[in-house]
């Protein structure tokens, strides 16, 4: 069983400061990092530390920015048949952390907002989940998700950033991720009233809704059940990429055949263990310290 992920890949430039600038504000920070990123390949390199079989689907320029994240996915054993290159810059995400981990970005596209969906793999048998986000065309979402429904695979949307999803694509979605922003976004109601906005989703025609709650853990909704996740108790260094790890593993192990709820274990642990180092990708978790974590 495999993952297809389609989606953006970016060259991220980390900056530590002690608070968010404010509109019209410089503020000093520390030396700047520059890490492999992008929601999409962060999601198959979490997926691929937590030992699937992972397929990439992307796009780069052919610039300086282009080999970061291009290698990181190599590293991580992605298979990257499926990443084009095309004449434009690559995408870049500037990114400033302040004192107690939470984050501001902002993303260059680049490349990623050029995926068409005749980059997508000709075929879709043996995926067994795809797994996207929001950072490439809505028009290659949908594309993707056709496509493989019709091959029998499961279909999970990461609804970040925020943005309205297409009609057509709802029905077509087995699981959608959400955090708490996006949740309110797409039900269109306050974030105290988490439950009642996710099972509202349910009636667009997807089949379960999760929402990541950050230091409150994970809530999941389908027709029959809620399942609820506490937070994993850690020390917050930066809380950068702690969604993408959620999803990617989450992946990983409805992947591998776990049940759900056993998978929500996962993510949820996974997650919070990626918010105790610096960076993305860098701070992603190995199976085997998920599992050790799990049994804690
Ligand atoms: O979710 C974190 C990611 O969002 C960063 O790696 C950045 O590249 C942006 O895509």
């Amino acid at each position: 069983m495999s993952v297809l992920i389609v989606g953006s890949l970016n060259t991220d430039i980390l900056v530590r400061v002690r608070r968010a600038p404010s509109p019209g504000e410089t503020v000093l920070g520390s030396d700047a990092e520059v890490q492999p990123g992008g929601k999409g390949a962060n999601q198959a390199v979490a997926a691929a530390r937590a030992g699937a079989s992972v397929a990439f689907c992307g796009a780069v320029g052919r610039d300086s920015f282009a080999p970061v994240p291009r290698q990181a996915l190599s590293a991580a054993n992605v298979n990257l048949t499926h990443l084009r290159e095309l004449d434009v810059p690559s995408g870049v995400a500037l990114i400033t952390i302040s004192d107690g981990g939470e984050n501001s970005i902002t993303v260059a596209s680049g490349a990623n907002a050029r995926l068409s969906p005749t980059d997508l793999p000709a075929d879709f048998s043996g995926v067994s989940h795809l797994l996207m986000q929001q950072e490439i065309p809505q028009e290659t979402v949908l594309a993707a998700a056709t496509r493989a429904r019709a091959a029998g695979a499961q279909v999970m949307l990461n609804a970040a950033p925020a943005r309205e999803l297409l009609g057509e694509l709802w029905p077509l979605l087995d699981l959608l991720l959400v955090n708490e922003h996006e949740l309110a976004q797409l039900a269109g109601t306050s974030v105290d009233q988490e439950e009642a906005a996710a099972r509202s989703l349910l009636s667009r025609g997807v089949g379960t809704v999760i929402v990541t709650l950050g230091g409150r853990g994970s809530l999941a909704v389908t027709q029959d059940e809620s399942i609820r996740q506490l937070a994993h108790p850690v020390e917050v260094v930066d809380t950068t990429g702690a969604g993408d790890t959620f999803c990617g593993v989450l992946a990983a192990w409805l992947s591998g055949g776990a049940a759900l709820p056993e998978s929500l274990e996962a993510a949820n642990v996974a997650g919070a263990l990626a918010c105790t180092r610096l960076g993305a990708q860098a701070a992603m978790p190995t199976r085997g310290e998920i599992e050790v974590a799990l049994r804690s």
